[in-house]
């Protein structure tokens, strides 16, 4: 068995951590985590989405959280865009990268984005092209790749129907997302060798969230595989509006964790981690959504 000796971890939690919070979340709050989370190490944040405020509320101070980030040198900003409204939204704020979210699933799609999967693709491949024009790297997201909320099991050959589609367009790298988490480690394995088939190793990311416990076990999986970029969510924050009952993604502090303990460098330093964490979950009145975070908060505390 051989593992990546690192891993490359965005921390989604500003974007589909806090997109869910029923409660405004201040802009200064959603700054001042972006700051704890480089501080920790972070050096890929997902910090906003440039989509309709009618659609998802909490990301409608996109472009007051953008321009109230201090960027560091070597940290890269990405936000999501689903079509050119938001990249022009979001080009006024220079991220590094732009994500066009897609999904394996027609219901998914539908509910999301309001659109089909094709007229998806052609939506976004203006948008691709506009910011690959621009200089700005594309990342591609695609939603219910192991199940869907409304269709249940989603065959590997969705996935690699959508990751071809994402290619043919110029997406350079994608994420293979199990939105509702309810995939187990072989069929996370089927949907990454699926997207392997159109896409190189070091250009898929894992995205798992842990509404059935199951995101380390399927990260576990996919390091197998030799996939090494996954994503994950400061303090296990968030769900997606769209995917009923769905909880957050695997949290970083757990992620980093089994990735120290296998000594799988991250970069990330556990402790502050867990500070940008507790920070954001004291913000939202609630504890971080992390066993490890419980686990070091207690001894602290004893
Ligand atoms: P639509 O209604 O089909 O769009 O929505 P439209 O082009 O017909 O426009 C309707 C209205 O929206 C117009 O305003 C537009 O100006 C406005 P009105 O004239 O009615 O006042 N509009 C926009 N406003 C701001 N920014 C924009 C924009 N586009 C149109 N970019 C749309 C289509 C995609 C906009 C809508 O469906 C939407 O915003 N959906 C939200 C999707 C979303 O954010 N989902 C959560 C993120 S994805 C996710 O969490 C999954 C992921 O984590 C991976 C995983 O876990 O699966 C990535
Ligand atoms: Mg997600």
């Amino acid at each position: 068995m051989s593992l990546p000796t690192r891993v490359r971890i965005v921390d989604v939690g500003p974007r589909d951590g806090l997109q869910n919070e029923k409660q405004p979340v201040p802009a200064a709050a959603k700054v001042e985590l972006v700051r704890r989370l480089q501080d920790a190490g972070l050096r890929e944040i997902e910090v906003t989405s440039y989509v309709s405020p009618k659609w998802v509320p909490q990301m409608a101070d996109n472009h007051e959280v953008m321009s109230g980030i201090e960027r560091r040198a070597g940290v890269r900003y990405s936000v999501l865009t689903p079509n050119l409204k938001g990249f022009e939204a979001a080009l006024a704020d220079r991220p590094d990268e732009i994500v066009v979210f897609g999904a394996a699933s027609e219901a998914f799609s539908q509910k999301n984005i309001n659109c089909s999967i094709a007229e998806s693709i052609e939506r976004f491949a203006p948008v691709v092209q506009a910011a690959r024009a621009a200089g700005i790297a594309v990342r591609g997201a695609m939603s219910c790749t192991v199940g869907c909320p409304y269709e249940g099991e989603i065959a590997p050959e969705k996935v690699g129907y959508l990751a071809g589609l994402m290619k043919g367009i110029g997406v350079e790298r994608v994420d293979v997302a199990d939105t509702i988490g309810v995939g187990t480690p072989r069929k996370v394995q089927a949907a990454l060798q699926a997207t392997l088939q159109h896409f190189e190793l070091d250009q898929v990311s894992g995205h798992f969230h842990d509404t059935y416990g199951q995101a380390l076990s399927n990260t576990l999986a996919a390091l197998q595989m030799g996939v090494w970029n996954h994503q994950s969510s400061v303090a296990g924050l968030g769900g997606c509006p769209y995917a009923k009952g769905a909880t957050g993604n695997v949290s970083t502090e757990d992620l980093v964790y089994l990735l120290q303990g296998m000594g799988i460098d991250t970069g990330i330093d556990l402790d502050k981690l867990i500070d940008a964490g507790q920070y954001i979950s004291d913000v939202l009145g609630r504890k971080p959504n992390s066993r490890v975070a419980t686990a070091v908060l207690n001894k602290r505390a004893a």
